[in-house]
């Protein structure tokens, strides 16, 4: 299907240097290990550096990033967890796999992520956790949300799935949470070889046991006369507030590990190529009343995505002329949770959220990746402008 766009919607969000590639080669062809080796020791490091936190996890994805905070809240089916409906599934899933009733909050329309008003209105005392999506690459009010969930005793996770990079008043995302979480799926600002993710705890307890919740439950002895008494390493069951955590197998090998730490060097210049071109865009459009961008330019957002909503209904007239007449892939994301079978099947399926509803039914997302063409998102400018003026 993609072979028919002349700008595809891709399924990758940049390219790799040839250092990186030589250095992934050259783990294939030497290393000791392809797995918890130096490489996992080292990126997670240059993550914690980057983002100035004591404790980062390297993980297989976020979604298991993810499952683990879910499982470190020790939720039962009295307790509620406040997200938005307005993401991707992983952002929910994990937490109604572990019993919590979902409770949605609704987004601000003009930022398109939730703030502390469409939160507290869905405060109640039952309620545990609040999951903050900093979707499409923009930073929530997080200040304003730190407080509102310290006033209200709360554990605070922040999905940074689409926002590494981004900062707000001085402190990256992922720095206001409790847990916090990244994702380094192939479509991704900067992507582990496709998949990976990387789990961010505040709590020095969550931290010792992490490692392990992650391995297996894996943990090495405390007294081993000889490493091979009376096995490598043990496996044990580690218990929060008096109950058990049950271990996983998350763990992230060693080429995508050694990607991730060339690679998060090179975030800031990623995000603000995209974000300079966003805005660009976005400028060259400005008289074309049909698009409502979120214009926001500087750190708080790194145009992981770029989307606009579209008004007096044209949006799937927009989509099909620009697929026909132009060749240029745009697409609908983020259906609103509330609104999918998994959710509906979990009774899940009810929510008051206007704004959600309002913005997905005519919102479009551009095809919009590092390795884009300065030609092509000129070509994709021109044909926005002239798909504008026929509908
Ligand atoms: C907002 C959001 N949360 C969570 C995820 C899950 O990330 P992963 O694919 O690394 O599990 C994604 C990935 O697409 C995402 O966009």
């Amino acid at each position: 299907m993609s072979s028919s766009f002349k700008i595809p919607f891709k399924g990758r969000g940049h390219s790799y240097s040839q250092e990186e590639i030589d250095l992934v080669v050259e783990i294939m062809s030497d290393s000791d290990t392809l797995t918890q080796g130096k490489y996992l020791q080292l990126f997670e490091q240059k993550y914690r550096e980057f983002l100035g936190v004591d404790h980062a996890f390297a993980m297989s994805s976020a979604t298991s990033a993810l499952e683990i905070a879910a499982q470190l809240l020790i939720l039962s089916d009295e307790d509620e967890v406040i997200i938005p409906s307005h993401t991707y599934t992983s952002s929910a899933y994990p937490f109604v796999k572990k019993g919590a009733k979902i409770v949605w909050a609704d987004i601000d329309f003009e930022s398109r992520v939730v703030n502390a008003k469409t939160i507290e209105s869905k405060i109640t005392n039952k309620t545990r956790a609040v999951v903050v999506v900093h979707l499409y690459g923009y930073i929530a009010d997080m200040p304003e949300i730190r407080q509102l969930c310290t006033d209200n005793d709360l554990i605070l996770i922040e999905d940074c799935a689409q926002s590494l990079g981004t900062s707000l008043g001085g402190k990256r995302a992922g720095t206001y949470g409790d847990m916090s979480i990244f994702s380094h799926h192939s479509q991704k600002n900067i992507s582990t070889l496709g998949e990976g993710g990387v789990l961010v705890v505040k709590n020095p307890k969550f931290a010792e046991i992490v490692p392990m919740l992650r391995h297996n439950g894996h943990l090495g002895y405390q007294d081993q006369e000889y490493y091979w008494k009376p096995a490598m390493s043990n496996v044990d069951y580690p218990k929060i507030n008096g109950n058990y955590i049950e271990p996983n197998n998350y763990c992230l090998g060693e080429p995508q590990c050694a990607v991730g730490s060339m690679i998060i060097d090179r975030v800031d210049s990623v995000n603000s190529l995209k974000r300079s071109r966003a805005i660009q865009f976005i400028d060259d459009l400005a008289k074309f009343q049909q698009l409502i961008f979120h214009r926001v330019d500087n750190e708080r957002h790194n145009y992981q995505h770029l989307v606009a909503f579209v008004q007096n209904d044209k949006r799937d007239q927009f989509i099909k002329k620009m697929f026909l007449d132009k060749g240029i892939q745009c697409v609908v994301q983020y259906y609103p949770l509330h609104r999918y079978p998994y959710y509906i099947k979990h009774d899940l399926g009810e929510a008051d959220c206007p704004n959600t509803e309002l913005f997905f039914d005519s919102m479009v997302s551009f095809p919009f990746y590092e390795t884009m063409k300065n030609y092509e998102i000129e070509y994709m400018l021109e044909s926005t402008i002239s798909t504008l003026k026929s509908i």
